[in-house]
């Protein structure tokens, strides 16, 4: 019998993989079901990563969805942004119409409660793909809705990869590490997509024609998106292709065949300035910590990108 959607919130701070992900996701109705997008301040601060949202959608074809407004700063830390990344818009790359769908009522984090307080018990999946303020705060607020949630899959953290925004620390879990801790100390079930398997999944040229050669706005969109995107890591990592962090999210709840990882104990620095935000991952089971997170480490990077180019053809 096929399988029922999965009901999603996807939290995120476009960001042009950000874009990609919630693309894929948006046309992937048969596997998700998003019941709405809440915005987090990263990449670039909350008004842009709204907007980008809206355009996001609006280029998918889906002025229906719910896009809600969160935090605008981490929870104890200055805001961090990552312009050098994304570009002024956070979503340089394709010349993109302003968008005009609205901006739905309501703070997302009480979206974020409200739908998990509404739906069945392990029903609603939370895919953030970028600080985790708006649901450590959700967590805060509302204690009740912890052992509610169906999984957390998550963009973050690394550990043989190291850090992106620091050596020791990946940009999403470094601008919000208390809210990091705070969701990785909840109880609920997590995966996470560090830059560990992230750095897989690599736009070579070849990949990038192919979504070009899609054709479609969005096929040509999403190859001017990660050809901006990509000259920060070609030049930091002399890679042959920007990375494409946040579609792992979102490819995971289609295909985790793709993934392999482990069940471990993840810890987040939040003392000290030199690894603040380190996800301190017991990889190698040298402590008695106990497992709180699949943490991933290898995809099958062919068939990853072989998925995403005939869904994004759909739209
Ligand atoms: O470190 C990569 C992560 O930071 C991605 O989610 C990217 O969009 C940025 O938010
Ligand atoms: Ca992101």
């Amino acid at each position: 019998p096929a399988m029922t959607p999965r009901k999603i919130i996807i939290d995120t701070d476009p960001g042009q993989d950000d874009a990609v992900a919630i693309l894929l996701a948006l046309a992937s109705p048969e596997d998700i079901d998003v019941l709405g997008i809440t915005c987090v301040a990263g990449n670039v601060p909350l008004d842009l990563t709204v907007r980008n949202a809206r355009i996001v959608c609006e280029l998918a074809g889906k002025t229906d969805v719910k896009i809600f407004a969160g935090c605008d700063r981490p929870l104890g830390r200055a805001l961090v942004t990552a312009e050098h990344v994304h570009g002024k818009t956070g979503l340089d790359g394709p010349v993109l119409p302003e968008p005009t769908m609205p901006i739905a009522e309501g703070h997302a984090v009480d979206f974020i409660i409200d739908m998990l307080r509404e739906h069945a018990p392990g029903t609603v999946t939370l895919c953030p793909l970028g600080p985790l303020t708006n649901i450590a705060t959700a967590l805060q607020k509302a204690p009740d809705i912890a052992n509610r949630i169906a999984k957390i899959v998550l963009m973050g953290g690394g550990y043989f990869e190291g850090g992106n925004i620091t050596p020791a620390a990946e940009f999403n879990i470094y601008v919000d590490p208390q809210a990091a801790d705070i969701v990785f100390k909840s109880g609920a079930p997590i995966v996470v997509m560090p830059l560990d398997v992230t750095h897989k999944a690599l736009v070579t040229t070849a990949r990038n024609d192919a979504f070009r050669n899609i054709g479609s706005a969005v096929g040509i969109a999403v190859a001017q998106m990660t050809e901006f995107f990509e000259r920060f890591d070609k030049e930091k990592y002399g890679s042959e292709g920007a990375p494409l962090h946040d579609p792992c999210v979102t490819a995971y709840l289609i295909r985790p065949d793709l993934f392999k990882g482990r069940h471990i104990n993840v810890e987040i620095e939040t003392e000290s300035e030199l690894t603040m935000g380190m996800t301190v991952a017991d990889w190698w089971g040298v402590t008695d910590r106990a497992p709180n997170a699949t943490f991933m480490g290898d995809l099958e990077a062919d068939g990853f990108f072989t998925l995403l180019t005939e869904r994004l053809a759909r739209l």
